[in-house]
């Protein structure tokens, strides 16, 4: 499985916060947004990743993450020229993905809790799986429709008048066809290839997985100024009771196998003394406690 991070589009909403660094850059209380969706991947296993961004923030990115080796990634990288729709970035990405299974996440979304994606990667064969997650709001997003037996029975974007509760979250997995499929959608009325639309053209082929995302777990989007203040505001609320930290790579990376102890140690060892830092020594120390015990 490979990963897409999308992390281009003007962020208006967010202006004037976004005039001179993307809104994937701005902080979630102690590191950038982009750092969230990152972790998730890296939890889900994904080590081949591409992330698409605007040819202004593209360098930004760069610098941020760098080559991914110091999490044991590789990213590529690559430009939207225009922001022209999420289901693009299939077509820009398309020698990337090179006929392999690639899951979306949108570098404004913030998932935290459950092992929900670990178990839909592990169990991807064919076609695509989306997730649904109830909330107060659906109109704001995809919302997905049930039957009484729980299937997936339509999915609209954004409508006036939703049929259910269950927001689309932004994580798609698809299989090989998705780029063929995205080839072949049409630009909505507001002039983007939406990734509403290339669900439901999973949907109509019967090829459509959706999730329900239970109770225990959190999806934040993090695209307006309230919603990232409250996005900052839990964050900090779970770190500070738990001391644990959500959206770390480092850590993830560890913990994912993708990187041995002493890397680990080497990379936070070159982080200026720094809360961040603390944390991830506290991490090391911990893990070699474990080791001596064993
Ligand atoms: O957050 C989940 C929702 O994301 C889904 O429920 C919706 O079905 C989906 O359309 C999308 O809705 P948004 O209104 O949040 O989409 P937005 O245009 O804000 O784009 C989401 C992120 O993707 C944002 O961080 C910017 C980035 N993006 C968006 C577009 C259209 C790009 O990088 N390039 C693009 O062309």
């Amino acid at each position: 499985m490979k990963g897409i991070i999308l992390a281009g589009g003007a962020g208006s909403r967010l202006f004037p916060l976004t005039l001179v660094a993307s809104k994937q850059l701005q902080p979630v209380f102690d590191k950038p947004m982009v750092y969230y969706p990152l972790t998730t991947l890296i939890e889900g296993g994904i080590r081949e990743l591409c992330l698409i961004s605007t040819p202004q923030d593209l360098p930004r990115f760069q610098q941020l993450l760098g080559d991914g080796s110091a999490w044991g990634l590789t990213i590529d990288y690559r430009e939207q020229a225009k922001p022209a729709g999420i289901a693009q970035a299939f077509l820009i990405a398309e020698s990337f993905i090179a006929g392999d299974a690639v899951t979306l996440i949108l570098g404004d979304n913030i998932f935290y809790g459950g092992d929900s994606f670990q178990k839909a990667f592990a169990d991807f064969k064919s076609g695509a799986a989306i997730f649904g997650y109830h909330v107060n709001d659906p109109e704001r997003y995809g919302v997905v429709e049930f039957d009484a037996h729980g299937q997936a029975i339509s999915i609209e974007e954004k409508p006036k008048q939703p049929r259910s509760n269950y927001a689309v979250p932004g994580l798609y997995i698809y299989d090989h066809s998705v780029v063929s499929v995205a080839k072949n959608l049409k630009p909505s009325a507001r002039g983007e290839l939406e990734i509403t639309d290339l669900n439901v053209a999973y949907l109509r082929r019967g090829a459509l997985h959706v999730y329900r995302l239970g109770r225990g777990f959190a999806w934040l989007d993090a695209g307006t100024s309230s919603s990232l203040h409250e996005a900052s505001a839990y964050v900090q609320t779970i770190e500070k009771r738990a001391g644990i930290k959500i959206g770390c790579p480092e850590e993830a990376a560890f913990r994912s196998g993708f990187i041995s102890l002493a890397q680990l140690s080497a990379v936070t060892s070159q982080m200026p003394k720094c809360e961040y830092r603390d944390y991830l020594a506290a991490v090391v120390a911990e893990a070699e406690r474990l080791k001596v015990q064993k």
